[in-house]
């Protein structure tokens, strides 16, 4: 991957970057039933948070819908990575809707975490992004027994009922360092707080921001390849800035990038989301080599070998079509 460059402009490149397996299993599972049941599929929400990835599927005739009740009666929908609420799926039936459940098998795990610590009558601090997708599905498991908490800034404004019996758990794509402050914060105010029983910030989004983190002090730019709605993609360009990057920028793709950033730089380093296609990036080494960045050195901290296999019912019905 590394080349060389003769007068020393260069980009450092972060690996692991990109696609992470939620990802590739939820656009493959859009592919597949694209393929097998032909078009129209429905997709409740943006299946991956990346315009990209939503407007070529568009033109292959995946249907975008913001709510399930936008969808024909009977007909067949697709639930995007970041999950769903009991409530959706439950609509979902009443409509007599085929869902297929492209939902993240590292969201699930978050989702069977609530319901069994609501079970157990915990208080649950959901530390997460009111209003994100993942965060409505989580919380919709156990209404009453979650409240949702943004940041450190509103830990004081938390209230539990026993503060012997609160677990805290979180949205899959958080800054893991402001997200421990939190916790940290929390844990002054409720000495028994609970940690989850595994990380629930994924493996994809902890493995970008070390591999941001380690070529941020020797970047005078960063540049994040992703959308503006994808959490994991925004919070490598703070890790970026809280590393030491002199400056950092996220771009949906390479005509995005402004040259006036680069002036007087030269190391550029650059990164992209989890729900962010190779090809964008290719696209964006293409334009720094324009601006003279010839030289490509990869940062790698860590090599990624998960692997999602399909939703049970769209595989059970591959394997029957032959
Ligand atoms: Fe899943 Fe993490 Fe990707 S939760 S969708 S593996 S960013």
């Amino acid at each position: 991957e590394s080349v060389p460059s003769p007068d020393g402009k260069r980009i450092l490149l972060a690996t692991p970057r990109g696609y992470c397996a939620g990802v590739d299993r939820a656009v493959d599972a859009v592919e597949k039933a694209l393929e097998l049941y032909g078009a129209p599929v429905y997709v409740r929400k943006e299946i991956v948070h990346n315009k990209f990835v939503v407007e070529t599927l568009s033109k292959r005739g995946a249907v975008f819908v913001a709510e399930t009740d936008e969808v024909p009666e009977g007909a067949r929908v697709v639930f995007s990575a970041h999950g769903v609420s009991p409530a959706v799926h439950a609509q979902a039936e009443a409509r007599k809707l085929a869902t297929i459940d492209a939902t993240c098998p590292l969201v699930t795990k978050v989702h069977k975490e609530a319901v069994r610590f609501a079970r157990d009558d915990f208080d649950i601090l959901l530390i997460g992004h009111d209003g994100h997708e993942e965060v409505e599905g989580t919380h919709g498991e156990a209404p009453d027994h979650i409240q949702v908490v943004n940041g450190p800034h509103e830990v004081d404004q938390v209230e539990v009922r026993d503060p012997d019996k609160v677990i805290w758990l979180s949205q899959t794509t958080l800054s893991v360092d402001e997200t421990m402050e939190t916790v940290r914060l929390l844990r002054e105010r409720f000495p028994n707080l609970q940690d989850p029983p595994s990380d629930d910030i994924c493996y994809a989004t902890q493995n970008r921001q070390v591999a941001v983190k380690k070529l941020a002090p020797d970047a005078d730019v960063v540049i994040v390849v992703g959308s503006a709605n994808s959490s994991n993609s925004v919070r490598l360009v703070e890790v970026a800035l809280d590393a030491g990057a002199g400056s950092a920028h996220r771009v949906d793709k390479a005509d995005e990038i402004d040259p006036a950033w680069f002036d007087g730089a030269t190391t550029v380093g650059l990164s992209s989301g989890a729900s962010v296609p190779e090809i964008l990036v290719r696209e964006v080494i293409e334009r720094l080599k324009e601006l003279g960045f010839t030289g490509v050195e990869e940062v790698r901290t860590a090599t990624e070998d998960v692997l999602f296999s399909l939703p049970k019912n769209l595989r059970a019905d591959l394997k029957a079509s032959g």
